[in-house]
């Protein structure tokens, strides 16, 4: 397979999974993922990330249609999650004398997932390796998405090599620059991604963007999703705005069900949000991907959570989703809930208590026992319009 050129002297060698269902084996990938590998060719020659290791035929494949007899002399490894590292094995064996690049960090993980330890060139935050008329500057940015994560900055032309950073799920469908894509097609997939992949590593996003806020940029290649030129702005805004957790006005109301009775308090409480706003979405949490339902809880300034109360605590699935939210610490949002029951009910301690963690004011509850009557129903209603002027305010 042929590698595709980016630029004099720099090739895009990543591949298209369109075959796995789950991404980290629980996020739905209905639009497959590439995963990206990026070749410079220069008086050396440097690989920027492998692949995952089911996909190395092909990256070899790229990589010899550019080199033919000649080696790698470098592998950048930016990132050692295996979605990008696990090709490194398969690499080595066809160069073995390959250096690896890579920080403290990374040497660790290198010994302890394939017991690599000879030929790794550490580097440090501001280290720059020279390849001929290309530099690579190596800059630190920790937890975006793991402790090792670095990137490097090719000052003379412009390019930022950026590890997950501005990464999207999608496959990239016989181009590679957002230019020659319908680059529009993968935002609501980069919203999913970040959210569910680097959400709860806002300070560490912030961190890396003031680092490069000076920076010219007229190319970032991620290592999954479109090569960004000219949308970067963008991009960049919508890294930026979901770093520091802000929100957009609208509502989204998330529940549990079991025989339909909070359904029905869902559908009442959305018919008083809609009075106030048009923009309220409503997800069953048994039938909504999660990982959606959260990138859509991120987005948006409202949320009001409500399910029956099962076992003496929250019903299952909406306890997941719950769980979701509390580990990736989201934040400034207003909040309301509602619970049912037959015989004891948990709910409004339960909420409480999420809000409470969550460091949100405290929660109007309402909660019903069996089902909904009209009383109940017009206090649901009135629960959706109090929740909702606070989430357009
Ligand atoms: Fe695509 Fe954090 O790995």
């Amino acid at each position: 397979m042929k590698a595709i050129e980016l630029q004099d002297g720099l090739f895009y060698v990543g591949v298209n999974d369109r075959q796995k269902t789950l991404f980290e084996n629980m996020l739905p990938l209905p639009k497959g993922v590439s995963y990206n590998s990026y070749l410079i060719v220069d008086e050396k020659v440097l690989l920027v990330d492998t692949v995952e290791a089911p996909f190395t035929d092909q990256l070899i494949s790229k990589i010899q249609s550019v080199l033919g007899d000649r080696v790698v002399d470098y592998l950048l490894v930016n990132h050692m999650e295996p979605d990008h590292s696990s090709g490194i094995r398969a690499l080595k064996a066809i160069y073995p004398d390959v250096q690896i690049i890579g920080n403290v960090k990374t040497k660790g993980m290198l010994e302890g997932y394939y017991g690599l330890n000879e030929n790794i060139y550490e580097v440090k935050d501001g280290d720059v390796l020279s390849l001929g008329s290309r530099e690579l500057t190596f800059y630190m940015t920790p937890m975006v998405h793991w402790p090792e994560v670095m990137m490097a900055y090719d000052a003379k032309n412009e390019i930022l090599f950026s590890a997950d950073a501005f990464g999207c799920f999608g496959t990239l469908d016989g181009a590679v620059k957002d230019v020659d894509l319908h680059y529009k097609h993968y935002l609501s997939e980069m919203h999913r991604y970040y959210v569910n992949i680097v959400g709860k590593y806002g300070g560490p996003v912030q961190s890396t963007l003031k680092k490069f806020a000076g920076a010219p940029l007229k190319m970032i290649c991620s290592t999954h999703g479109p090569v960004w030129t000219k949308h970067i702005p963008e991009i960049v805004g919508i890294y930026d705005k979901l770093s520091k957790y802000e929100p957009k006005p609208g509502v989204v109301i998330a529940y549990g069900t079991m025989y339909g009775n909070t359904a029905e308090m869902a559908e009442a409480v959305a018919r008083g949000a809609h009075e106030i706003t048009k923009d309220v979405q409503l997800f069953d949490v048994s039938r909504a991907d999660q990982s959606e339902v959260l990138s859509q809880i991120f987005q948006y300034k409202g949320l009001i959570l409500g399910a029956p109360t099962y076992c003496n605590s929250i019903f299952p699935p909406l306890k997941t989703l719950m769980d979701k939210i509390e580990i990736r610490t989201i934040k400034n949002r207003v909040f309301a809930g509602f619970g049912s029951f037959t015989w004891a009910g948990v709910m409004p301690k339960k909420l409480k208590c999420f809000a409470e963690s969550m460091k949100w004011e405290e929660p109007s509850i309402v909660e019903v026992k069996q089902s909904m009557n009209n009383i109940t129903e017009e206090q649901l209603m009135e629960l959706g319009r109090e929740l909702a002027r606070k989430a357009i305010d």
